[in-house]
């Protein structure tokens, strides 16, 4: 995609300075556009963690290639098989819910394990930092294409009137690598001249709707409103909303979707008015060995800070400022599981599919 008319992705490879990669650092977006190289373990484990880098395809990516950074500087007195589950469980503790950075890390070591030498598992460890970001990028793409009728329908529907979707967080291409998951469905939408405009949800506490989905589809010239967290169920009790996507983090074989904290209220005010409720994600975002979202998808607690801070722009500078009483603690749940009865449907890169057992595994049959 796109910024300032300049093709981005999110994470690249420079071959004039091998051995780290560059990302955009999104803390400060929309108002900041600043690129960093990571080039140490400790510079992918900050940035994942501290979120630089977020979105579940983007964080497979990174700690892809942080295992591979990791392989490059094994420190003495370390063997490198040793070293490289170390670094494996180093990166897979930075954030806890998306599981396409177990996938990543878990990918990786499988293949490295075979390696006869040091030099061979550093090939292969960023033989499988390619592929998993080249993989997001094509998963995205036929995402892209599978939700499209989707949209298509609804427009016939509409008499061509703008087809009004509702997406919370940020499923962009900013939490992938290019296109996004939610948004892979709007952006072919529009680019095939279906007219769609968006419902962006801000996002608390981190705002990724306000900051970044926003940024994202105001590049694309994709029209679009952000509003309040709250401001969907009554949008929707007055048939303003045509469709909700939404991305995910991690989804259980049985179509439990667990995606940023806000996410289950939208999927029920979605029932309680007969919207359509899709999420969109690829394969390595399902957690084949569950089948209990919320028993059993871990739920990351962040610092209760991010809730009592808000960050804007304030006479040219991104600044943060204090929201509640400086007593007042705040507790801060990143992510909630939507259960699969209230999902109409996943659009993945193989197809779409009902949100149960049956369905994902029609589309998946080799985890039957
Ligand atoms: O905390 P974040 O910003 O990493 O959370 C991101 C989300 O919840 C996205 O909706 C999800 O990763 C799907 S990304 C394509």
């Amino acid at each position: 995609m796109q910024i300032n008319g300049q093709p981005y992705r999110t994470i690249w490879e420079d071959p004039a300075q091998p051995g780290g990669v560059f990302i955009i650092d999104q803390r400060q977006l929309p108002h900041e556009f600043k690129t960093e190289r990571l080039e140490k373990l400790e510079d992918f484990e900050a940035a994942i963690s501290e979120m630089h880098v977020r979105g579940a395809p983007l964080i497979g990516a990174a700690a892809a290639y942080g295992l591979y950074v990791a392989l490059l500087q094994v420190p003495v007195g370390h063997s490198w098989p040793d070293w490289a589950a170390t670094a494996g469980e180093r990166l897979k503790k930075t954030r806890p819910t998306a599981v396409n950075l177990a996938y990543a890390i878990d990918r990786a070591l499988s293949a490295l394990s075979a390696s006869a030498s040091i030099e061979q598992a550093q090939e292969v460890a960023h033989r499988i930092a390619v592929a998993v970001t080249e993989e997001s990028v094509s998963h995205c793409k036929a995402i892209g294409d599978f939700g499209l009728p989707l949209i298509e329908a609804l427009s016939a529907e509409k008499k061509g009137a703008p087809v009004q979707i509702l997406t919370h967080c940020n499923a962009g291409w900013m939490a992938c690598i290019d296109y996004g998951t939610a948004t892979a469905p709007i952006y072919a939408a529009h680019d095939a001249g279906i007219p769609v405009h968006v419902w962006v949800d801000e996002t608390r506490p981190r705002n990724q709707g306000a900051r970044i989905t926003a940024f994202e589809l105001a590049e694309h010239g994709v029209p679009h409103t952000v509003i309040t967290d709250n401001a969907g169920g009554h949008l929707m009790q007055h048939r303003r909303v045509d469709m909700v996507i939404v991305g995910s983090d991690r989804t259980s074989r049985t179509g439990d979707v667990a995606n940023k904290i806000g996410t289950y209220l939208k999927a029920l005010a979605a029932h309680d008015n007969g919207v359509p409720f899709y999420v969109a994600l690829p394969s390595s975002t399902f957690d084949f060995t569950i089948t209990d979202g919320i028993g059993q998808i871990p739920i990351e607690e962040r610092s209760g800070d991010e809730v009592r801070y808000i960050q804007g722009l304030h006479q040219g500078e991104v600044k943060s400022v204090l929201l509640t009483p400086p007593q007042s603690p705040a507790v801060n749940f990143a992510f909630d599981v939507t259960p699969a009865r209230l999902v109409t449907a996943l659009i993945t890169e193989r197809g779409i599919c009902e949100a149960s057992e049956e369905g994902v595994l029609q589309l998946f049959p080799e985890y039957r």
